[in-house]
């Protein structure tokens, strides 16, 4: 089931082409990779299915209403004051304490909800902004490049957290990510994108694509089998 249909978008700023002739869907309970490039226009095609930018032509059409969690790339939450995570997720006043606790423990971050903000690594920051961006139990979840900056070890909890988040929520995931084991073996769908888009499909398909080898040089499916750590004692999924 289709939940967005984007048609024909282009962008251009200044003469310059950023985005050209993108046609996508974004479907019901499936996770859609986008992967390219630094520069590939990733992030503003983000930014435009979630009407943070608009298209200089080309149609979205919405479908179903939906509820959106974004975690943006780059948030810089070097905050200059001392802000706890608990009182950053609890902002926008909207949210109950309880419902604070329940997201962060879906992260397994509930133990950083007293320590502040400036204080946390990369991948703590990570989990905060996911439990911030599950707080209104979305149906649609862009997260665009979550694990930058994270260890190994740390990438590959991140990427087996989304995915389950996934099967609990049933929500359509958009996701950037430069981690082909992930997007070979977690994604249903791949989109290469370079200002437009040079192929897309399953994995198993667009692993055989000429412009896919070109980009990303020839990979074996099986070879990216995806690690098992059962290790799993924060999580509450
Ligand atoms: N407001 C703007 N004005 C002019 N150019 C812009 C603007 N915003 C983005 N760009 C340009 O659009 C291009 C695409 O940027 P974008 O951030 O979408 O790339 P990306 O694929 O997300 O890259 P990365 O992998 O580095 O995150 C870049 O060349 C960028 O310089
Ligand atoms: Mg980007």
């Amino acid at each position: 089931m289709k939940l967005i249909i984007l048609k024909n978008i282009f962008l251009k700023k200044n003469k310059k082409t950023i985005l050209k002739n993108i046609s996508l869907c974004i479907e019901k309970n499936k996770i859609l990779t986008l992967i390219g490039p630094n520069g590939a226009g990733k992030s503003t095609l983000i930014k435009i299915i979630l009407k943070l930018k608009k298209p200089s032509s080309g149609k979205i059409i919405y479908l179903k209403k939906h509820r959106i969690g974004y975690v943006p790339q780059n948030v810089d939450l070097n905050i200059p004051f001392r802000m706890t995570v608990y009182k950053f997720m609890i902002m926008s006043n909207i949210y109950k304490k309880n419902i604070i606790i329940s997201n962060l423990k879906k992260v397994g971050a509930e133990k950083l909800k007293n320590k502040y903000l400036n204080n946390l690594s990369a991948g703590e920051i990570q989990k905060v902004l996911l439990a911030r961006a599950l707080l209104n139990n979305p149906n649609f979840l862009v997260l665009d490049e979550p694990t930058q900056g994270i260890d190994l070890l740390g990438q590959i909890k991140l990427y087996k957290l989304i995915y389950k988040i996934k099967l609990k929520l049933k929500c359509s995931i958009l996701i950037v990510s430069h981690d082909l084991n992930f997007v070979m073996n977690q994604t249903d769908k791949v989109i290469c994108l370079n200002k437009h888009i040079c192929c897309s499909g399953t994995p198993k398909l667009i692993s055989k694509n000429k412009n896919f080898i070109k980009m990303f040089g020839s990979i074996k499916i099986k070879k990216f089998a995806f690690y098992n750590h059962n290790h799993n004692h924060e999580h509450n999924f």
